[in-house]
């Protein structure tokens, strides 16, 4: 394998305690791993060299929460709700009918198109969703689709109650032959516990089956109001409950006292006119803090981590260590995937080589420079892709 040494790095943001933040640093990468971290003035010799000139390197965003298996355009219910009309989970059936219709060669070339999209602008871990299907042929097939691309699947039978079924026989239905049919492509099963989708019984349900088939859980909850997606989350030992838009002191207290990661997405927050989670309000308490995309067509269209961040600097109160961290680490924890050799969301020996160069000299920039596409280059799994 051919080892290059990637130097001049302005500030190296290594998301490891022992080796913190570095300055005048230089990083080796040999095939798809890290193999050296430390300051420029003791680089070892490589068989490449790599100058960034004085740049800043973090790790790539960890992008814990999309759902990028889909077909169709939500444009004219984003303008209702820039209008006035408020979210609701209904909205999802649009993109139901829409995906249900398209080839499987759309929805590949949809998603491909769209994990591209993140990935020039730093993003080199992506977890992605099925949910739009809710048939099991249907949700085989996005689950099929997804893990030929996604670093990570998820299924999301339980994203809705599809149009003109009962939710207990649905419920029937993701917990058995749906949930056979896509646990060979799947690491994870999630719910959307709210009003509107599947309540806490039939959450439960959802969890509890997933969970004898082997699978890692997640939950969609407290996005449109207070409920009881959090307590359950940590309750079932959830990995992460994502959203926690409105929270109460016992939600806190619970996840302050449990391993389960809470995932806050402020793009969708914003593009629902929702208020920002209290993100602050979790770190003060011990949370363990990711932040997220939520990339689909109705909530949150964007890839961009690096809005995700600047808004969770600029308005929740994070600082840019704090948002940082919660974008890389913080994702690749609610993913359990940021220990042992090939961890992401880190840069040290045996990390996965997933290298983010922005063209500033500090990861400040990110808050400072909003909006500004600050991707100077990219290396995923040792190769450079931008
Ligand atoms: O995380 N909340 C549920 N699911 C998505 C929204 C999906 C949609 O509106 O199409 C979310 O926001």
């Amino acid at each position: 394998m051919t080892a290059t040494v990637i130097t001049g790095i302005s500030e190296l943001t290594t998301n490891e305690p022992e080796l913190g933040r570095l300055t005048e640093a230089a990083v080796v990468v040999d095939g798809e791993r890290v193999v050296w971290v430390g300051r420029s003035a003791d680089e070892p010799v490589a068989d490449e060299r790599v100058d960034v000139g004085g740049r800043a390197m973090l790790p790539g965003w960890v992008d814990s929460h999309t759902h990028l298996v889909f077909a169709g355009d939500r444009t004219a219910e984003f303008e209702a709700r820039m209008a006035g009309q408020a979210y609701s989970a209904g909205g999802i059936n649009v993109t139901v009918e829409a995906t249900r219709a398209a080839s499987d060669e759309e929805l590949a070339g949809n998603l491909r198109r769209l994990v591209n999209e993140a990935v020039r602008q730093g993003t080199t871990y992506v977890e992605t969703k099925t949910g739009y299907g809710l048939t099991v042929e249907q949700e085989a097939r996005s689950a099929r689709i997804a893990a030929d691309v996604a670093d990570e699947v998820t299924f999301l039978g339980a994203h809705i109650v599809p149009a003109g079924e009962s939710a207990e026989s649905y419920v029937d239905v993701v917990c058995g032959p749906m949930l056979d049919a896509v646990a060979p492509y799947v690491r994870w099963a999630d719910v959307f516990c709210e009003t509107g989708a599947f309540d806490a019984d039939q959450s439960e349900r959802v969890l509890q089956a997933a969970k004898r088939r082997g699978l890692g859980l997640r939950v969609h909850g407290n996005q449109l109001g207070e409920g009881p997606g959090v307590q359950l989350a940590v309750r079932l030992g959830a990995a992460s409950v994502d959203h926690c838009t409105h929270l109460s002191d016992e939600d806190v207290a619970a996840l302050a006292a449990s391993d389960t990661v809470a995932t806050v997405l402020p793009a969708c927050d914003l593009s629902t006119r929702q208020p920002l989670a209290p993100a602050r309000r979790l770190l003060d308490a011990g949370v363990t803090v990711a932040i997220a995309s939520n990339a689909n067509p109705g909530s949150s269209y964007t890839t961009s981590m690096a809005y995700c961040v600047a808004t969770a600097v600029l308005q929740m109160g994070m600082s840019v260590e704090e948002a940082v961290w919660a974008a890389t680490r913080g994702g690749a924890r609610a993913l359990r995937a940021d220990a042992g050799d090939g961890a992401v969301g880190v840069i040290r020996p045996g990390a996965r080589a997933d290298l983010h160069v922005l063209d500033a000299p500090s990861a400040t920039h990110l808050a400072y420079r909003p909006g500004v596409p600050l991707t100077w280059a990219v290396w995923r799994r040792g190769q450079r892709v931008v």
